[in-house]
Formats: structure tokens, sequence, C-alpha cells
């Protein structure tokens, strides 16, 4: 998982290249096939009886046809590459691979991008009817202080193991994302620091207590060999905990679905951490 994020810079900035070829010669193309289809109408104006030989080609390529789907196709073109640059743009947002440093980051913006990465596996499966729903409920965040391509394989962690849960189950799946502001109080002495929460949960079969109790354990997993390598969580924990001194937690119960919680301070920076 740590090399995730330099892969997914590496094949973003590959992808990048050939798509804006494909992206900035749509619009010649539409000029000249413009081009090509006005001459067309004129010739067809002035030379109204052009004979069987092109009367019949006109008939084979179904001209008419081509001339109303022309646009159409170019335009779904453009849909197509425009949607490729997002998710280009998406994919270095999610990485973050050019910030060492903490920065100041939105990160409505980083559940967004692993959202948009994740979103082949929320679309409905093969015989399903509805895919899994994502119901956010946004707080009014400053930004956080923070390592964002870190904190975001953070989310795409838990986010994929809450799709992974569901996988198969008879309820629709919803994942719930809740953000908030909040003052923590470490001791009395000290002054509240403000976090940031951010809790996902799912509706998915929820865990055991044993279970429960052992998610953070590197190489604890309780997916098929070859499925999981049980180190999504552990990783995310070392994140949180030691990379930004916050907190992460899960809540759950069997046949309950699971809620987990990451809670990092706003300014972690400013904090002693443990080494890490
Ligand atoms: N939302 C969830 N609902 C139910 N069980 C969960 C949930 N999230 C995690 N778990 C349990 O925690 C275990 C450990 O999760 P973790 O992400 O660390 O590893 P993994 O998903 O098994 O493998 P990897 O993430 O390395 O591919 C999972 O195998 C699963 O049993
Ligand atoms: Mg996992």
């Amino acid at each position: 998982m740590s090399s995730l994020g330099q892969m997914v810079a590496g094949v973003a900035h590959e992808i990048n290249n050939p798509v804006n070829f494909i992206h900035g010669n749509l619009k010649p193309i539409r000029d000249y096939s413009q081009g090509l289809l006005d001459v067309l109408a004129l010739y067809q104006e002035r030379y109204p009886d052009p004979g069987e030989v092109i009367l019949d080609k006109v008939e084979e390529v179904d001209l008419e046809f081509v001339r109303e789907d022309f646009p159409k196709v170019l335009s779904s073109m453009e849909i197509g590459t425009n949607r490729i640059r997002q998710i280009v743009v998406s994919l270095r947002n999610f990485s973050r691979l050019d910030e060492a440093e903490m920065k100041p980051v939105d990160i409505h913006e980083g559940i967004d991008s692993t959202l948009l990465i994740l979103q082949n596996r929320l679309k409905p499966r093969r015989g399903e009817e509805a895919g899994i729903e994502i119901v956010k409920h946004y707080g009014q965040l400053p930004k956080v202080e923070c390592y964002a391509g870190q904190l975001n394989q953070v989310f795409m962690n838990i986010l994929n193991n809450a799709i992974d849960s569901m996988d198969g189950q008879e309820q629709p799946g919803v994942i719930t994302i809740t953000t908030e502001l909040l003052d923590v109080t470490s001791s009395e002495k000290t002054e509240p620091i403000p976090h940031v929460l951010v809790r996902i949960r799912d509706n998915g079969p929820g865990m055991t207590e044993t279970v429960r109790s052992k998610l953070f354990d590197p190489f604890f997993t309780t997916k098929p060999v070859g499925k999981g390598t049980g180190l999504g969580l552990s990783i995310s924990y070392k994140i949180v905990v030691e990379k930004h001194g916050g907190q992460l937690s899960c809540i759950s119960e069997l046949g309950k679905g699971a809620e987990f919680h990451v809670q990092i301070p706003l300014y972690p920076g400013h904090q002693s951490l443990e080494p890490g």
C-alpha cells in the first residue's frame, strides 16, 4: 500500500499526455469535418444529379445518417476525454506525491477524489439492481494540516474494506461519510485542541469483538488467501496515529455494520509526535 501513491501518480502522468493528444485534436476534427460536410452540401446543391455511381455510394454509406451522427460522435468523444482528464486530476489529487511536507488541505476534496477512484466498485454489479449509495454529511471544516496523499490512502483502505464487507449482501449497500470539527481536551491542564473527525459507516455485516480487537494488527485478515494482505488497516493506523498524532478506531457489532473514526488534530505539525 505504501507505494500505491507513487504508482497512482505514475499512471496518472502516463495517461495525461496521450489523453491530451486526443482531446486537443477533437476541436480541429470538429472544424475539418464540418468543413467537409459543408463542401458536400454545396456539391449536392450545385450538382443535384451526380450520376448513378455517386448516388449508389451515397446510399451505401448512408450519408444522411453520417451527416447527422458525426457531430454526436464527436461530442461523446469530448465527454469521454473530459471524463478521463477529470480522473487524472483526481488521481494526482489522491496521490499528492509532490507534497512531502504537511500542507493545509481540504479534507473533503481528498475524500471526493478517493470516491471517484472507487467509482467502479460502487456501481451495480452484474445481476444487481443497485450499486452502493454514498451519503455525505460534510460539516464546515477549515483546511487541515496533513500529509494529504497518505490520508487519502487511509480513506481508500477504509472505503475499500466497507465495499468488500457489503459484497453480495441482500440489502442495498450504503456508506455514510460524516465530517465534523471537534475540540478534544486531553487533560484538564491543557487547552482543548481542535480536531477533525471523519466517520465512515457501512451497513455491511459488521464484525465480532474478536475481529474488532485485531483490526489494526499487521497481517490480520479474514479474507481468503490472495484477496487481502491484512495490511490496509495497520498501515492506516500508522498514518493516522504516528504521522498525524490522531486516532483511528472502529465501532462495530456483528450484524450492525461498522463505523470507522478517523480523528486528526487540525495542526498536527504543532504537536510533538511519536517518531514514526
Ligand atoms: N467495514 C468492515 N466491515 C467488516 N469487517 C471489516 C471492515 N473493515 C475491516 N474489516 C475486517 O478487518 C480485517 C482487516 O482489514 P485490513 O484492511 O487491515 O486488511 P484486509 O482488507 O483483509 O486486506 P488488505 O487491506 O491488506 O487488502 C478484514 O479482513 C476484515 O475482516
Ligand atoms: Mg483492507
